[in-house]
């Protein structure tokens, strides 16, 4: 079969351009070492109340304006809840999940961030304004997924 050259030139093209983008992306995982942000670290699921530091979940402060939160998502809460935290704080979550996937999205700002077992996920945001900050799982977790929610207070 004798293939048009036209249409020669764009399988030649089109073939390239899907060699090339492997191309890239193997040099970037492989030789740059280049991976998602998340699942760095992981934590056995199994352990997570034996953790160094998720064995204690809870808001601590670390700088003048700066929070480290360390929370634990299950089925169908967040721990620990109804957070509180002063006006200009930069809070860095730091959260596992102690079953399956859970979602962290706090209403009114760009954390959206997705909670999985074995692994640790650390996300940072800074709230200037009071106010109260709802915080959902938007991940589909289980019969009791709608309920999970908590607040976050800034005042
Ligand atoms: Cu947790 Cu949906």
């Amino acid at each position: 079969m004798k293939l048009p050259r036209q249409e020669e030139i764009w399988l030649v093209i089109s073939v390239g351009v899907l060699v090339l983008s492997m191309v890239i992306t193997g040099y970037q995982a492989f030789a740059l070492g280049m991976t998602p942000p998340s699942g760095t670290e992981t934590i056995d699921p199994q352990k997570v109340d034996e953790h160094e530091v998720f064995s204690e979940p809870g808001v601590y402060q670390t700088g003048e304006n700066e929070y480290e939160v360390v929370m634990t998502l299950q089925m169908f809460s967040f721990t620990p809840g109804d957070i509180e935290i002063p006006a200009g704080s930069t809070v860095e979550f730091i959260m596992t999940s102690k079953d399956l996937v859970h979602g962290f999205q706090i209403a009114g700002t760009n954390v959206n961030a997705m909670v999985t077992p074995g692994h640790i996920q650390t996300i940072t945001e800074t709230f200037e304004e009071p106010g109260e900050y709802l915080v959902i799982c938007n991940e589909y977790c289980g019969a009791g997924h709608q309920h999970m929610s908590t607040t976050i207070t800034v005042k």
